[in-house]
């Protein structure tokens, strides 16, 4: 029996008008209404967070940012800062490939978010994987392995206690391509949790949730989450659809 509390949580990326993010919340709330037992997030453009509060406020369903910047405040032109973010959301994407591939984003930048996260009391879903290369040349462990300890560097038990990590392999995303439930396992029981042990001590590392990303969809989700170290899901494309991400809440 798994002790840690599954989460699903849908990562929208650049898609969703205000309208359209009202509609797909409007067709959740009522199909998720009994998955007490999960925690559901829906991670929304930043200007649909407002409508996703309003909407989500006193249901199962949380919300949650894709990014931020770690400076509070200042001459940061187009950025968002922690204090900004903290009355519209629960959790905060940090990391996404998408970030590190075209934003510049790397593991120096990834601790400096998570710490303004936790700062303010947001939670943080860290993400963490190799490209196709790197899989290839068999230095999935090494690059995993650096991306936990040096975007989770300096923080303390209690903070990590709060941090999520989702494992997601770069050749996974979007592509239709999925890492087999072992293989994803394997890299979360024998590659991330013994750092998070390491790291910030066995309970704690115990009982933090490492999420699987990349692909996940209504078919492979069961067996997915089914993996004794798989802990739920960060889900993309199939997040944007109010039927596959019932059907993949519906796998834990
Ligand atoms: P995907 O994306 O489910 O579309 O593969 C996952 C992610 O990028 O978080």
């Amino acid at each position: 029996m798994k002790t840690r509390r599954p989460m699903v949580a849908g990562n929208w990326k650049m898609n969703k008008t205000i309208e359209e993010a009202a509609e797909l919340i409007d067709a959740l709330i009522p199909r998720l209404q009994e998955y007490n037992n999960i925690d559901l997030v829906v991670c929304t453009p930043y200007i649909d967070l407002p409508v996703a509060k309003e909407k989500l406020e006193g249901t199962n369903i949380k919300v949650g940012a894709q990014n931020l910047h770690w400076e509070t405040s200042g001459a940061y032109t187009g950025e968002i800062s922690a204090p900004m973010l903290k009355d519209l959301c629960d959790y905060v994407i940090i990391g996404h490939s998408e970030r590190r591939a075209m934003f510049g984003e790397n593991d120096e930048t990834v601790n400096k978010k998570v710490a303004a996260a936790l700062a303010v009391g947001l939670q943080p879903i860290v993400c963490v994987g190799e490209t196709l290369e790197e899989n290839e040349a068999g230095q999935t462990d090494e690059v995993v392995g650096r991306m936990v300890r040096e975007g989770l560097k300096g923080l303390s038990s209690e903070e990590a206690s709060r941090i999520v990590v989702a494992y997601e392999p770069v050749w996974a995303i979007g592509t239709g391509r999925t890492a087999t439930p072992d293989q994803a396992n394997d890299i979360h029981k024998n590659v991330v949790r013994p750092i998070l042990r390491e790291m910030f001590g066995a309970e704690v590392g115990d009982g933090m949730r490492i999420l699987y990303g990349g692909s996940v969809k209504p078919s492979n989700a069961a067996e997915l989450f089914g993996q004794s170290d798989i802990d739920g899901g960060l889900i993309g494309g199939a997040s944007l659809k109010a039927d596959d991400f019932v059907g993949i809440t519906q796998g834990v």
